[in-house]
């Protein structure tokens, strides 16, 4: 109960009014008693007051009149007018002793009060305190008027005056509850709105924007929310930009560096093979003794051919657009298949339409997929390595939006690859590829042992055009 009240604003709100009220109930219940004692003890006073009067009278008419015919103190007569349940008047001589005495008899309610009450009632009232006034003759006194009020006929008058009151909070205070209860759900309903919009801002869904809201408190909070998303969206789309431009630079740098390295360096390895089989001709004929050394040369430039033809293939790509992307991964795993000599088995399969797939996309999807299968091949020491392309149709809905995406999965058997590794360059260069195509990427560890790279590109219409804007950079380069 206590957990809950904990975590629902509407009920912690609510016991703290309940608590507030029933404090002021208490305090205008102590109030009301002690203004009920007060007016007791005022009419007493009242009743002492006339009673000394009263019997000084009869002093007087004793004195002045020879055959009195009542006798002194008569306080019949007063207490026929005055008399209450409880009341008492009496008369107490200068020697202190009571010498007439009314008494009214208790109220028809005969129920006791516990005794707890009672005492409280007594320590805080002193209900049997009485009130004297003094009976004067000839300016000297001769006794006094008494008069107190029975305390238990106080306490139980008290004491269901108390019930009273209680059956009163009783009712009240629930139904208090139910009313704050009620106008603060009533109050509190936007802030299911904006937790709402909060979930979707954690759902990457930034154009969640909130509705004006009544309360200015909400409404303050509802600006700041739409200013923020705003401001998310925007740093977002900045960063894609970024990121896009980012790597359209970095594959023209590339690509710029494998014309270099073909038209140069490898046209001077074709002239100096050239040139070893033109001086390989001469020697057989002239100089027998240099026929090794020329061979070395041929071998050493045709290894360094080797290299070259493998830095340019991982510089520059098979054009995927050409190929398609199925043919080029397939000729990336053919590849590695071919360099492992049997130590990893690497495997493809697809699923989908995936030729459908816009050209960027598919670029970047080649550039990620080479990075995976070589970390795979530095970093896992895999046995078996699977590489899946799911493509799930684009489905255009009544919005216009579309709900298509292609799913990239390369997961191994090997070591499994720690999280707490900081991201080196690939990681990051794969992270900035999908994040420049809107998409999510995530490297776990896999369901037996090794890790999965998963990549989500979602095949809506930004990514297209983003990468449509890439191909033309390329092509103006
Ligand atoms: N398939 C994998 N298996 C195990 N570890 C991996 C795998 N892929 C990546 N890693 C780990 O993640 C790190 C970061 O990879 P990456 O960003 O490609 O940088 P690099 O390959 O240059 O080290 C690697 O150093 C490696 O520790
Ligand atoms: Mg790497």
């Amino acid at each position: 109960m206590w957990t809950f009240a904990r975590g629902d604003l509407k009920l912690r709100l609510t016991l703290r009014v309940a608590a507030v009220s029933a404090v002021c109930f208490a305090a205008i219940s102590a109030y009301f008693l002690f203004e009920a004692d007060r007016s007791v003890h005022a009419r007493i006073d009242r009743i002492a007051e006339i009673s000394a009067k009263t019997l000084e009278l009869q002093q007087s008419k004793i004195q002045w009149v020879n055959n009195p015919r009542r006798e002194f103190p008569d306080l019949e007569v007063i207490a026929a007018s005055v008399m209450m349940p409880g009341l008492c008047i009496a008369y107490r001589s200068s020697g202190g002793d009571i010498l007439q005495r009314f008494c009214g008899g208790a109220s028809g309610d005969s129920s006791e009060p516990p005794q707890a009450f009672a005492a409280f009632h007594r320590y805080l009232f002193n209900p049997g305190r009485e009130a004297a006034r003094p009976v004067l003759s000839g300016g000297s006194k001769v006794g006094e008027a008494v008069v107190w009020v029975d305390p238990a006929v106080l306490t139980t008058d008290a004491w269901h005056e108390a019930g009273r009151l209680m059956v009163v909070l009783a009712v009240a205070l629930p139904l208090l509850c139910v009313l704050v209860y009620a106008a603060l759900a009533r109050a509190l309903r936007p802030t299911r709105l904006i937790r709402r919009g909060l979930e979707r801002i954690a759902a990457h869904d930034l154009t969640a924007r909130l509705p004006p809201f009544d309360l200015a408190e909400l409404s303050a909070i509802g600006n700041v929310f739409n200013q923020l998303s705003e401001n998310l969206a925007t740093a977002l789309a900045e960063r894609k930009e970024l990121t896009r431009r980012l790597i359209a630079l970095q594959d023209d740098e590339r690509r710029h560096l494998a014309r270099e390295l073909h038209d140069e360096f490898g046209q001077s390895l074709a002239a100096i093979r050239a040139l070893a089989a033109s001086v390989h001709q001469g020697a057989a004929q002239d100089c027998p003794a240099l026929l090794a050394e020329c061979d070395s040369i041929a071998r050493i430039a045709t290894a360094m051919m080797e290299t070259l033809r493998g830095t340019l293939f991982r510089l520059r790509p098979p054009d995927v657009e050409e190929l398609g992307l199925a043919a080029s991964l397939q000729g990336l795993i053919s590849g590695w298949n071919g360099r492992s000599r049997g130590q990893t088995r690497f495997e493809i399969a697809f699923s989908g339409n995936v030729e459908s797939l816009p050209a960027g996309i598919a670029g970047d999807l080649y550039r990620i997929a080479q990075e995976a299968l070589t970390n795979t091949a530095k970093h896992a020491g895999a046995t078996r390595v699977v590489l899946h392309l799911i493509m799930r149709e684009a489905q255009t809905m009544s919005d216009g939006g579309s709900t298509g995406e292609i799913e990239l999965t390369v997961e191994d058997d090997g070591r499994a690859g720690d999280q707490t590794v900081k991201s080196g360059m690939g990681l990051l260069g794969m992270r900035e590829r999908v994040a420049g195509l809107g998409g999510r990427l995530s490297f776990e560890i896999g369901p037996s042992r090794g890790s999965v790279l998963r990549v989500v590109i979602p095949l809506a219409a930004p990514p297209t055009q983003g990468a449509e804007d890439r191909a033309n950079v390329e092509c103006a380069a």
